[in-house]
């Protein structure tokens, strides 16, 4: 089986990562925070650990400000319900996941807010000035890092700066879905107020665990409510950080699982991004070679990341993908991988695309594979 589908989630997870989650579930799968007994201070402290880790892998200052999700999409609706209020004015990139796409639309919808779109090429890049996009009563702006379908990777320290030089008061929320874990983050140099990752993609943990960086001191709301293990006296939620947005049990072995894919992937970081960045050129001189395809991607390796789309002008997507799985037994995903709005403005809008996104246990013999599989399959 070759996997070709690391936007989607990373797979295989590395041995140390498996090894921590079933440690976990094996030896002290306590409650962190809520007893006083020693499995629970042991799953407190692992816990605590993690945060650090995360904090240091963003440099995030003070490890409070990092708020473990079950995901992306939890931290995106967490930091959007945390600072919108009504009649707000919000400005995306059009090229964002519908994580961001259906909070947004949602509140749109009830008449609560506004939105406005940044412009961008056909190549996803962002080439419109997004201070000409800010009103008034614009509150947030949102990008995404890296795509998840033609993997372009945007300026997000340059947009952010501008943002703030020409409006301090406005909140940067950045998507770092598909990046984090490829490309180096430090959430000083880019100095937006959120960012938002998720655990199971290149940052090679389990599913459901992610995270949002809060790096704004402005007052903000809570979002889910209930016990945090402190404060038990009270019925109000607590004020301060990381209890204010992580009510409930956490997923421990979930986050363990996290800690151990930052320290599997932090010290590798360039030297899997190369040999990723190897495949992708591979897989686009392959797939621009052949006579009716159409390639979707950043067209500067430079900003780009290990994933890439492509359609063919007469056979559909899912044959493709239905081929590539029942003949050749190779994962891609294919469709509109939940962003509907970037397909529009990279213009592969309604039908979709293949996606191919490799990772760091992708080999050369995959993509060898691969190429001759596509050019068997279309040819006619
Ligand atoms: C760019 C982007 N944003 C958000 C998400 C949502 O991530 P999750 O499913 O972990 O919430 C994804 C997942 O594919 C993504 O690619």
């Amino acid at each position: 089986m070759i996997y070709l589908d690391n936007a989607a989630t990373s797979y295989p997870k590395p041995q140390s990562v498996i090894k921590a989650v079933a440690d976990c579930l094996q030896d002290y799968c306590a409650n962190p925070g809520r007893s006083g007994h020693k499995l629970a201070i042991e799953a407190a402290r692992k816990v605590f650990e993690a945060r650090e880790t995360v904090a240091q892998f963003f440099n995030v200052t003070d490890s409070r400000n990092v708020i473990f999700t079950s995901n992306a999409t939890m931290a995106i609706n967490c930091a959007c319900a945390a600072i919108l209020e009504d009649s707000d004015h919000v400005v995306v990139s059009s090229m964002e996941h519908n994580a961001v796409m259906r909070p947004l639309r949602y509140l749109e919808k009830e008449g609560k807010i506004s939105l406005s779109f940044i412009e961008s090429g056909s190549n996803g890049k962002i080439t419109g000035d997004v201070t000409q996009l800010l009103q008034p009563n614009t509150r947030l702006v949102v990008i995404n890092h890296a795509s998840n379908v033609n993997g372009v990777v945007q300026d997000i320290a340059h947009i952010t700066a501008k943002i703030k030089a020409y409006s301090p008061s406005v909140t940067v929320l950045i998507d770092a879905s598909q990046s984090a874990g490829v490309l180096p983050i430090d959430i000083q140099k880019i100095g937006c107020d959120f960012l938002a990752f998720t655990g199971h993609k290149a940052l090679y943990g389990p599913q459901g665990i992610g995270g949002l960086i809060i790096n704004t001191d402005r007052p903000l709301k809570p979002f889910v409510m209930g016990g945090t293990g402190s404060k038990s006296e009270s019925q109000y939620q607590p004020e301060f950080l990381p209890d204010k947005y992580e009510s409930g049990t956490v997923n421990l072995p979930g986050i363990v699982g996290l800690k151990a894919g930052i320290e599997y992937v932090w010290p590798q970081m360039e030297k899997i991004r190369t040999e990723e960045m190897k495949h992708i050129k591979r897989v686009i001189e392959c797939l621009s070679g052949i006579k009716g395809i159409t390639v979707y991607w950043s067209n500067s390796f430079e900003h780009q990341i290990g994933v890439v789309s492509f359609s063919h002008e007469s056979i559909s997507c899912s044959e493709i993908g239905q081929r590539l799985n029942d003949e050749y037994s190779i994962c891609v995903r294919i469709g509109l991988h939940c962003a509907p709005l970037t397909h529009e403005t990279i213009g592969s809008y309604p039908d979709g695309t293949v996606r191919i996104s490799v990772g760091a246990f992708t080999e050369d013999s995959d993509i060898d594979t691969f190429c001759r599989a596509i050019e068997h399959i279309t040819e006619v």
